[in-house]
């Protein structure tokens, strides 16, 4: 197969471990005889320090006319720290979002085996935990009305009936491909958009009657991902809420390193680990690359490429099975570097 991958690696850790997430493709291309070409484009802070934009129009047009976008992570301290900046890396992520119209987060949270006992959850709790987050991603708070001076301020939780019924047909379709378990996540009992997700999903379920439905406020989910997360199969929820029950339930794989995530929509689709910049590690080979790398496995299933996404997989359970893992999984024993574990999943890969 062909792909014209573009790779958007951004700021702080993002160029290393974008650096191993193409080595990893390039591995699966030698390996299974497939074209992968990568365009490169600039964005986040990197962006807005060389073309003044986070999201410049060159990058725009390099992802529209990609097959997939292969991202890792924007943000930069000197933006987080400045409120007033009229320019902000993550207003390109949140660019790239919206122009490239995805308006899914799919967010796969899975326990793996040997590093399990680096969560500070129980084991017991754990074992068995395998679920979908799906994210609306386009939508809601962060892209609603705001209005800010020193007196007051306000963001607007706006969400429109198209746009929730087709992030929740994602949710029913993921469901019905697995356990046929969806967990609808709002705060129906006090949020007037909340209700509206919830009527609509009842409306819905009547579509889908193999699927069994159940409905859950946010403040109880988040509980319930901590005391019994095998109870979930898949979760769909509005932006703001799945953006913080995704960071939460990443304590479930014991490290915010190891959960990818696939943004789906209506343009080119986006592949990219869930966790953020992390800059105070920028520079130093200590990032844990296999979100990446199993950004990377998503992006081949995605296209089909089953048993390459397979391989990905392997080769990652393999690395921590066989103790080749960054300082975050690490716990007491020896502490790999970010390119040590790329280069082991490589060549694993490669002698497959
Ligand atoms: N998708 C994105 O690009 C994205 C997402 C979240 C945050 N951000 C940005 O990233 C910057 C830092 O934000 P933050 O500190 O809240 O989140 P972060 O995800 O960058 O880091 C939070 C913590 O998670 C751990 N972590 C993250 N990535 C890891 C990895 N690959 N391996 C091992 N451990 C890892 C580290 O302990 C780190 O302290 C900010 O500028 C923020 O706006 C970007």
């Amino acid at each position: 197969m062909n792909l014209n991958i573009a790779v958007l690696a951004g700021d702080g850790i993002g160029p290393e471990i974008s650096k191993v997430g193409v080595d990893v493709l390039n591995a699966i291309a030698k390996k299974y005889n497939h074209t992968f070409t990568y365009q490169y484009a600039h964005c986040g802070a990197e962006a807005i320090d060389l073309l003044g934009d986070p999201f410049p129009a060159e990058t725009l047009a390099i992802c529209q006319n990609a097959d997939a976008v292969f991202f890792s992570a924007v943000g930069h301290p000197k933006y987080d720290n400045d409120p007033t900046a009229p320019k902000r890396p993550e207003q390109g992520l949140l660019a790239m979002r919206k122009q490239l119209g995805l308006f899914a987060n799919v967010r796969p949270i899975e326990c793996f085996k040997n590093v399990m006992h680096q969560s500070p959850i129980k084991t017991e709790i754990l074992q068995g935990s395998d679920f979908i987050c799906i994210r609306e991603l386009t939508g809601g708070m962060y892209f609603g009305e705001k209005y800010q001076d020193n007196d007051k301020a306000f963001d607007t939780n706006y969400y429109t009936r198209p746009e929730i019924e087709r992030i929740l047909k994602v949710g029913f379709e993921y469901a019905l491909k697995r356990k046929k378990h969806l967990t609808v996540v709002d705060k129906a009992n006090v949020l007037a958009s909340s209700r509206l997700w919830r009527q609509i999903a009842q409306e819905m379920e009547p579509m889908y009657p193999e699927v069994t439905v159940d409905y859950m406020y946010v403040d109880n989910a988040a509980m319930r991902l901590i005391l019994s997360p095998t109870f979930f199969d898949v979760i769909v929820t509005e932006n703001t809420f799945g953006d913080i029950l995704t960071d939460e339930a990443s304590v479930i794989s014991g490290s915010m390193g190891l959960l990818p995530s696939a943004s789906v929509g209506t343009g080119t689709p986006v592949f990219e680990p869930i966790h953020g910049s992390w800059p105070e590690a920028a520079g130093k080979n200590i990032a844990n690359p296999l979100a990446q790398i199993l950004s990377a496995a998503m992006l081949l299933e995605h296209f089909g490429l089953e048993q390459e996404g397979k391989t990905i997989r392997q080769a990652v359970q393999a690395s921590m099975d066989a103790g080749i893992v960054t300082a975050d999984l690490a716990g007491d024993a020896q502490a790999y570097s970010t390119t040590q574990v790329g280069e082991w999943v490589v060549n694993y890969v490669a002698s497959y």
